[in-house]
């Protein structure tokens, strides 16, 4: 219970919906990668701190039911709603474990591959949880990360001080519970240190405009990152009020546009 209020972002009803629509916004770029991966029918995929398991669900329609999802999280409730996910889509081959990425142990076993999404960002110690991902990976098993590299990319134009406001109050809530929103730059390095040869290195970053669906995923963050920020005393709900409506007059506004925070997309093999 403790750790469903310490995460920085929350577990509410209101995060897993985000979550739900911030996967339908990146669900394509995952598939291919995964494909470039070497995702593929009767592999063993982990999905590291899988969230309510919105790629989990993907992951297993691609291995199939040859194959298997090991879906690793701390929160029991995105577990829970995984798990109701798994039943009503009839999937048998997504197992659930209930762990703290910085503590607990790995299940016992050698996977094809693994995937993480923004996960090493709110971790104290991402090299750590790397090497334990290297350990529960067969040689020749692959790794796909998509991980921030530089949030503060995230901005409007014409400009926004309250946008900008926001994007730092967020960067510094994330520092202060021993995150790092842009570990990204990292990720090749200590891969290699920890014996992968990285394959692919790549930034996506887009500029959308609010008729773009893809402007639907930071503009949800607004909305449920705003009313976390209150509920964690790093706002006052008038602050919170105020770039609330600066970010709906920079929308309404003729021609505005919106560059997206920065994600860099690793795939990395094991020697
Ligand atoms: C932003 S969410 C991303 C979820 C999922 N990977 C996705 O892309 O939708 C970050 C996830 O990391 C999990 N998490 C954060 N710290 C954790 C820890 N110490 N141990 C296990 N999971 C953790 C949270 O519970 C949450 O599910």
């Amino acid at each position: 219970m403790t750790h469903e209020k310490d995460y920085v972002l929350g577990t509410h009803d209101e995060e897993i919906s985000r979550l739900a629509l911030q996967h339908r916004a990146w669900r394509s770029r995952a598939l291919d990668a995964w494909r470039r991966a070497g995702f593929a029918a009767g592999r063993t995929i982990l999905d590291v701190g899988c969230g309510p398991g919105y790629a989990s669900l993907d992951l297993a329609e691609v291995v199939g039911p040859s194959g298997a999802v090991i879906a690793l999280d701390r929160s029991r409730r995105f577990l829970d709603a995984l798990e109701a996910a798994s039943r009503r889509r009839g999937l048998e081959n997504v197992r659930t474990v209930e762990l703290d990425l910085e503590e607990g142990n790995f299940p016992p076993l050698q996977a094809d591959g693994a995937w993480a999404r923004w996960v090493l960002a709110f971790m104290r110690r991402p090299r750590d949880l790397l090497a334990r991902v290297a350990g529960a990976l067969k040689p020749g098993g692959a790794i796909v990360l998509h991980e921030y590299f530089h949030y503060a990319t995230w901005q409007l134009a014409p400009s926004s001080p309250e946008h900008q406001e926001f994007v730092r109050i967020v960067m510094e809530t994330w520092r202060a519970s021993g995150g790092e929103p842009d570990v990204g730059l990292d990720l090749p390095r200590w891969l290699g240190e920890l014996g992968f040869a990285t394959k692919e290195v790549r930034p996506i970053l887009e500029v959308v405009t609010p008729r773009d669906p893809l402007w639907q995923w930071p503009r949800s963050f607004v909305g449920s990152g705003l009313r976390r920020l209150v509920e964690l005393g790093r706002l006052t709900p008038a602050r919170s009020e105020a770039i609330a409506r600066a970010f709906a007059a920079a929308e309404a506004a003729p021609d505005c546009l919106m560059v997206t925070p920065g994600v860099l997309e690793v795939i990395a093999v094991s020697r």
